[in-house]
């Protein structure tokens, strides 16, 4: 319908309730914008991982991080963070005094947002971030791991893990334990529990035994020290 009177027209719009093609069409408008969201910022890097592997990003509360450093705090040797997102964990790992401390991620944009948050905070060449698949990353010399991944993975990252590590490391798992090995120490509530394991030499396949000043609560995985 025509308007001469643009006023008549507004109200005549503002009234008319859209049709269905016009509904379908902004669901697929908006379908198509978080697929392209998706594709664009968090898909790049993950074309060649399998797709049970494949990991969302989600970044650590400030809780889980601070557990997290409560579990490592102290310990000698390299801390690593696999899966490190926007490096959150690495930062604040360096910051307590874990060197060196390195993040392994697949999502270039990650990687390019924990480099420019080191350069922030003027730790550019003490803590490094690789785009590297975590799953191909050798831990031979990591003495300190922190996990935060989705629990259908992590069954398969113990095995990784208690191949690769020496004995003496330990791993912090943030928000799901691993599902096999007993913790020596568990920190937290809810979403921001973080669980904590020691690789001992000579132990049972990736069991968890308690080392040298680990707050052990062997036997008992459920409880807490914080
Ligand atoms: C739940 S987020 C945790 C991010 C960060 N560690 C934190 O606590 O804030 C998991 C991260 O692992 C990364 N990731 C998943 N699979 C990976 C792989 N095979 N290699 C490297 N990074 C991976 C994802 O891109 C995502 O950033």
């Amino acid at each position: 319908m025509e308007h001469d009177d643009p006023a008549e027209a507004l109200t005549e719009l503002r009234e008319r309730r859209p049709s269905r093609l016009e509904l379908l069409q902004v669901a697929a408008g908006s379908g198509l914008a978080v697929y392209g969201v998706w594709a664009l910022l968090l898909q790049p890097g993950f074309r060649r991982v399998p797709l049970r592997l494949q990991v969302p990003y989600v970044g650590a509360s400030a809780r889980q991080v601070e557990h997290v450093l409560s579990l490592l705090r102290g310990r000698p040797g390299k801390t690593v963070d696999l899966g490190s997102g926007d490096g959150r964990i690495v930062l604040a790992a360096h910051r307590c005094g874990l060197r060196p401390a390195v993040g392994y991620e697949l999502n270039p944009w990650l990687v390019g947002l924990a480099r420019l948050r080191a350069w922030r905070a003027g730790c550019v060449g003490s803590v490094r971030f690789h785009r590297e698949d975590l799953w191909k990353v050798s831990l031979r010399d990591c003495h300190n791991v922190s996990v935060f991944l989705a629990p259908s993975v992590l069954r398969l990252l113990e095995d990784k893990l208690q191949a690769e590590l020496p004995a003496g490391a330990r791993v912090v798992s943030g928000r799901f334990p691993l599902p096999t090995w007993q913790p020596v120490a568990v920190v937290g509530e809810g979403l921001d529990r973080v669980w904590a394991y020691d690789i001992h030499r000579g132990g049972p396949a990736g069991q968890a035994v308690p080392g040298p000043g680990s707050a052990s609560v062997l036997g008992t995985p459920s409880s807490q020290t914080g």
